[in-house]
């Protein structure tokens, strides 16, 4: 999920209660349109977030969001997740590291919750993504749990006081953290870097937030490389980044990766909801095709991702809160 369009559903639900918010979110009424459910997530985020002004308000609306791991949908319960990561909040440690030892959730829903903890940097998670890391049955998100480890190690490590790192242009706290400015690499050593499998996970990720904060049409074609890798979870990422800068020398790649019949969920998913955050009149008849695509993440990801480019490319200022 891309700043944009997360800043797309936090457009607010005016004049809800955190118990309306949560009803929508839910689904209580069975006639919430999956656009609304997102919205409704993303306003409670913003109350989430208010745990030094506002701590009983923000924990209800922890609680209320971590309720919606209780749905069916591997699209929403993953946003839960992630959303509940960035808020920093620690409190929202709890319910993420539930989520991430439940195998009953699916895979893209623990990955997303082991992301989740990495990106609150709790050194108390740790326990939980080591027993993760060896135990889950699923690649991704053994290796999900090894970036979030070595995200918080680096979060709390000597190195990072001593390194200077472009400040962001996003908001997002990320999987890692693009490498130091200590060095001066060019694209190409950093797209070598990238695409490189002996080097840690870590480092590769370092390297891809890198390119996205050059942020230049040749950094985001060697951004597009890493979409030959093996690992869906790195391909995810990739996607993910491309709906951040919002560049269109992209589309082709992210068009190609979507209409991978198979290719994992999740990075499908990413690429859809990219090409619903860049929201050029290219990728509409193309995120359209997906709506009755046969994985229903993909298919919940063109409707979400299609929300929003309807939203970007009108003057609707409001939605119904239903
Ligand atoms: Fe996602
Ligand atoms: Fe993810």
């Amino acid at each position: 999920m891309s700043t944009n369009f997360e800043r797309h559903f936090q457009e607010s639900v005016d004049g809800c209660t955190l118990e309306q918010l949560r009803d929508i979110l839910i689904n209580k009424s069975g006639k919430s349109p999956l656009a609304n459910r997102f919205r409704a997530l993303f306003n409670l985020k913003c109350t989430a977030e208010e745990f030094e002004s506002q701590p009983e308000e923000a924990q209800k609306a922890v609680n209320y969001i971590s309720e919606a791991f209780g749905d069916d949908s591997e699209l929403l319960k993953h946003e839960v997740a992630y959303v509940l990561g960035q808020t920093k909040n620690l409190n929202c440690a709890i319910p993420l590291r539930k989520a991430t030892l439940d195998q009953n959730q699916q895979c893209m829903v623990r990955h997303e919750a082991a992301e989740a903890l990495g990106a609150l940097g709790d050194k108390d998670s740790l326990d939980v993504l080591e027993t993760a890391f060896k135990e889950d049955p699923s690649v991704d998100v053994r290796a999900t749990c090894e970036l979030a480890i070595d995200r918080i190690k680096w979060q709390h490590s000597e190195k990072k006081t001593k390194e200077s790192l472009q400040p962001s242009l996003y908001s997002s706290i990320d999987p890692a953290p693009p490498l130091a400015l200590e060095r001066d690499y060019n694209v190409e050593e950093l797209k070598e870097l990238l695409n490189d499998p002996k080097k840690p996970l870590f480092e590769r990720y370092r390297a891809m937030f890198r390119l996205r904060d050059i942020g230049t049409d040749e950094a985001a074609l060697a951004l597009a490389t890493g979409f030959d890798d093996d690992s869906a979870l790195f391909k995810h990422e990739i996607a993910y980044v491309f709906g951040q800068m919002g560049n269109t020398v992209a589309i082709p790649h992210l068009v190609e990766v979507l209409g991978r019949k198979q290719e994992a969920s999740m990075v499908r998913h990413e690429a859809a909801e990219a090409l619903g955050a860049i929201a050029t009149g290219e990728v509409l008849p193309v995120l359209r095709k997906y709506l009755d695509d046969e994985d229903p993440v993909v298919r919940e990801s063109a409707i979400v991702a299609l929300d929003m480019y309807e939203y970007e490319n009108s003057n609707e200022l409001e939605y119904a809160p239903a």
